[in-house]
């Protein structure tokens, strides 16, 4: 398994299944689009032949002040806080039930590449939005609800560079 960008060309998705349409459907009819208009950055997971075993997007983001937690706002001048969005991430469901971390491989890739961009541009946390039944899986690697629907989630840039860097 190795971790590359996305190409259209070259990365076999027909039969990618998550087990969630839309992130299906995403990568099947979206993606392109996305990379072409530069508003994601679109990784994939494959088995070294182009066929697709999980994917991630990564953009540019910021959120506002209002939206941090107490703990992390008192620090902070009361101005947007720039974040790297981990907008998408999936494992296909085969991929899933062999046991081979699919996800688990793509989180820490995406933290990585947050911190290569943390080196040249400030980012102070990387966010993700996750869907209802996947917030257990990044509460595993540390990531804490922001204030809104407890969906949104953060993880400081400092603390990733302990734990990757
Ligand atoms: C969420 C998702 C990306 C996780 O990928 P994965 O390939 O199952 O992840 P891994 O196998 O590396 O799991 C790592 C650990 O997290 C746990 N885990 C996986 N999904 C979980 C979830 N939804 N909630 C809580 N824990 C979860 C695993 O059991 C494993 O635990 P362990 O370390 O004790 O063995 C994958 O389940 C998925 O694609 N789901 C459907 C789409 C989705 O919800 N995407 C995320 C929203 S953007």
């Amino acid at each position: 398994m190795k971790i590359v960008l996305f190409e259209a060309k070259r990365h076999r998705r027909g039969d990618f299944a998550c087990g969630h349409a839309g992130l299906d459907e995403y990568l099947k009819r979206h993606a392109s689009q996305s990379l072409r208009n530069h508003l994601a950055q679109v990784y994939i997971a494959e088995d070294g032949q182009g066929k697709v075993l999980g994917y991630y997007t990564l953009s540019a983001a910021s959120i506002r002040h209002e939206e941090l937690p107490e703990s992390l706002a008192k620090k902070l001048p009361k101005y947007p806080v720039p974040a790297v969005l981990i907008g998408r991430m999936a494992s296909d469901a085969q991929a899933r039930a062999i046991g081979q971390r699919i996800g688990s491989k793509l989180l820490i890739h995406a933290l990585k590449q947050a911190l290569i961009a943390s080196d040249t541009i400030g980012v102070q946390c990387v966010i993700v939005d996750s869907k209802p039944e996947a917030v257990g899986f990044y509460q595993r690697f540390g990531f804490a609800p922001l204030k809104q629907d407890g969906l949104k989630l953060y993880l400081p840039i400092s603390t990733i560079r302990q734990m990757v860097g």
